[in-house]
This record gives C-alpha cells, structure tokens and sequence, in this order.
C-alpha cells in the first residue's frame, strides 16, 4: 500500500496520552497516516531568524510528524497576510475585511515554495499526497515545478466564494489555475463545488466533463464534494464518559433551574458572534417573562490575535456583552457568560449534553463541526435543539435542524423561543434524524471517501 504524505499548515502532534485533546480532521489524519504509513508536514508555529529547511522529526503513536520554523516576515506575510487577511476574508465573502498587498502574495508563494524544497525529498515515487486548506493552494504546483508526477489531491477546509467576489482579487486566475496541478481537488458542500465549477467554466473557460471532472487547458482533474464528519463514536463516548459528567454537573449546579443556550467558537468574524448576542439580546428584550429563566455560555477562545480584523472584533464582543449583561442582569443572573479560553473536548461534550439550546450561527463556514458535535453528545431520550444557520457547509446534511438566517435578531429571537417551547417528540425525532447522518457521514467515512478518489479507486463516487 502506498504512504500517505499529509500537508497543512499546521501540524496537530499524535496523541501523546489519555489526556490527549486533538480537533476531529486530526483523528482521522492520525487515523489514516497510522494505517498508511506516512508522514504529516507542516509548520511548527515557530519562528527562526533565518530560514535553514531544517525539518524536525516526532514519532509518536504510530505517526511521523516533521515540522519546520519560518522566518517572522514570513508569517506576517504568508499566514498573518495573504492566508488570513486576503483570501480568509474574501472567501468568507467579507470583501469589506479583505487587505490587498503586493508582499503579502509573494511571502505566499515563498512559504509555498519553501514547503515544496522541503517536502520534496521526504516524498517517494508511490506516495499519495494530500495538501489541506487555503494556506498551501499553489503547493501542488510548486511541487510539479520540482519534476513530482505522484497523485496529488488537495482540499478547501472554506467556502469557495462565488466568481463576483473572486473577480476582486489582484491575480485569481494564476491562484485557481494552480489548482490543475492536483489530480483530486475537495469541497465540504455541492454549492461550494458549484461555485468553483462556475468559475472554472465562464472566467477560466474549462469544461466538465462525466465523473466529477475538469478540465482546464489540456489537464482534466476531478473536483468533488466530500463533507467532512467527526469522530461520532468516540464524541459520544465522552458526553457519557465522568470528565463530561462532572462538566454537566458543574453547569447544573450553578444555574438550577435555568436553560442553557450554548455557543462554541474561534473569535473570528465568521462566526457571526456580533449577530448572535443582538439575537439573544432581541429575546431577552421580547420575552421578558423569559428573563432569569435561560442564559448564554459563550465560548470564545481568542485566534490570529495579530490580525486587526481580530482584535476588532474582540473589542466588539467585549463591549456588547458587557452592554447586554450591564442592561439585563439581576443580582442572581448574568444572562451572557462569556468566556476567552478553550476548554477539552470531554468538557465540551458534557456542556453541549446539559445545553437546551445549541447555537451555532456562522455567517459563512466551509463546515462547521461543532454542529455535529452538540448532536453526538446530546442524551438520546431527551435531546436539546440544534439552531443553525443555513450559511453554514453543515447545514446541507443537517436539515433537521432550526435553520436560520445569521443576520436576522428577529430570526434568532424566534428560534429560541421555538426550541425552548419544542416538545419533547418533536426534539426526539429531529434528533434522531440528525444523529443518523452524523453517524453515517463520520470523519472516518470523509477521509476514505476523498483518499479512494485520489487513488483513483474505479467507483469513487463524490457525496
Ligand atoms: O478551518 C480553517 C482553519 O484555518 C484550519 O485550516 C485551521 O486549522 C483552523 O481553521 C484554525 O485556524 P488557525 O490555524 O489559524 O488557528
């Protein structure tokens, strides 16, 4: 069997414990590298003065990492620059937030090529090669550059935005061009892979072709979507597990009585925060007789902090809640907890169990796994209710869901006051419907689906 070479720009290390804590697109990277074999690269985190290609090497679990440091002006303008201040913006359709530098597109392409120096020579002739996310678009080009004729397969971890928006980045078309050197290209959703098929087709004037193909100037790939799942089994393990429990218990024990509405997210824009505390504060403001019975727990760790657009919108929630608390609180209840830190996955099983309400309302995401995460943990015979917005990757597999529109204070208001007031059958059989996709489309199920395409299993049929 060939080795799988796994490319991103950050590594997650293996499980070194039982109190290992790693994100679910890890597991199942872990779980296919160690059934391969194969190696996981990337960056470290780390900077050095000078960059040296100095890979360093862990073993652990059956899974080789190797890392390496950049250079500071590499991150500021590869990962602080182009990655998150170009196309993270303008992909998650904010052209609004989105900063255009000239260094910030050529410290991608160093970065891109300093990983292709690197990886090259840690690639044999059969290895497959899987490259994640927007950091490394052009990576599969840089490495054709370098003579590499293996399979080459890469996928978008974002939404692909639609052509009106990429239209307004200085050189789209060598970025999306770069693309045809994969041989499998991957999307969590169908409109995802519509919008990049509509670029392809009336910017790039490429053709589709049968079986998912593309086919731009000679070169056909395929462009498939294949959501992305966690690790149902294990997740749900944990919401029953004691680490979970003494959780529950914990928020029980401080709130009797209350129902708690649930939000677990990066502080970024995306994630439609600013738009979700107006919602809650539009319920509390509608539903007086309501107040003192329910109240928030948002979790909020801090990400990219030496992006402005971040540190803006920090401010943002730090004022707004401050604002809502100050205005609607009583001397026994503070209706938003707010709360800058992350927290185990055992304990957000557990909080996501003792939850009426999970809300998750990103105003665009690429997927969104903490909706599949409230799911997997909730307590089959008397489940809470799933709020999600319908701009979010998941909401094309979770469809038993509330769906909402982000923007709406009244929309939100509305649905919380519909899931607090759902009967419990109601609650039941949505659930059930929900859990049985989670289940059936796990991460497990996303990572062979994309590596049969890439293998060019004859049959791998896309989602
Ligand atoms: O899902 C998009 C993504 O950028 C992943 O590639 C990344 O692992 C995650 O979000 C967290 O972002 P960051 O690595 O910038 O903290």
């Amino acid at each position: 069997m060939s080795r799988l070479i796994v490319i991103s720009n950050r590594v997650q290390p293996p499980k070194t414990g039982p109190g290992g804590n790693q994100g679910g697109l890890a597991v199942a990277l872990l779980a296919a590298l160690r059934e391969q074999g194969g190696i996981w690269f990337g960056w470290s985190g780390e900077t050095t003065e000078e960059f040296s290609g100095h890979i360093n090497f862990q073993q652990g679990g059956g899974v080789t990492t190797a890392t390496i440091d950049l250079e500071p002006q590499d991150v500021d303008e590869y990962y602080n620059g182009y990655a998150n201040r170009t196309l993270w913006p303008l992909f998650h359709y904010r052209i609004d937030l989105t900063e255009f530098e000239r260094d910030f597109g050529s410290g991608y392409r160093r970065v891109n090529q300093r990983f292709a120096d690197t990886v090259r020579p840690l690639i044999e002739d059969d290895d497959l090669v899987w490259v994640h996310d927007y950091h490394l678009m052009p990576l599969g080009q840089e490495l054709r550059d370098r003579g590499f004729r293996n399979r080459l397969g890469f996928f978008l971890h974002i939404p692909w935005p639609p052509a009106r928006l990429l239209l307004s980045l200085p050189s789209h078309r060598k970025l999306v061009e770069t693309l045809f050197a994969y041989d499998v290209v991957g999307f969590h959703t169908e409109d995802w892979l519509d919008s990049f098929r509509d670029y392809v087709t009336k910017q790039l004037g490429g053709t589709l072709g049968p079986n998912d193909t593309v086919t731009y100037e000679g070169r056909t790939i395929r462009a498939i979507a294949a959501p992305i799942g966690i690790e149902t089994k294990e997740f749900e393990e944990a919401a029953a597990g004691n680490d979970a429990r003494f959780a529950r218990e914990r928020m029980y024990m401080s709130s009797t009585g209350r129902s708690l509405i649930v939000g677990v997210d990066r502080l970024d824009y995306s994630k439609g925060l600013t738009e979700r505390f107006l919602g809650y504060e539009r319920f509390l403001q509608q539903n007086p007789e309501r107040n003192g019975l329910v109240y928030m727990l948002q979790i909020a760790p801090p990400s990219r902090e030496k992006v402005n657009t971040y540190q803006e919108i920090r401010a943002n929630l730090d004022a707004l809640s401050g604002r809502i608390n100050g205005e609607y609180a009583d001397i026994d209840w503070v209706p938003i907890r707010y709360v800058n830190k992350g927290f185990p996955r055992q304990t957000l099983a557990g909080i996501y169990r003792a939850a009426r309400i999970g809300l998750v309302t990103p105003l665009r995401d690429g997927m969104n796994l903490v909706a599949k995460e409230y799911v997997a943990a909730q307590d089959p015979s008397d489940p809470g209710v799933l709020i999600l917005s319908s701009f979010a990757g998941a909401a094309a597999q979770l469809k038993e869901a509330v769906l909402v529109n982000p923007y709406s204070a009244e929309e939100l208001s509305d649905a919380i006051v519909k899931a607090l007031e759902m009967p419990r059958a109601e609650r039941i059989r949505r659930w059930e419907a929900l859990i049985d996709n989670v289940r059936r489309e796990d991460v497990f199920w996303w990572c062979d689906l994309f590596l049969a395409a890439l293998r060019g299993d004859a049959g791998a049929e896309a989602a």
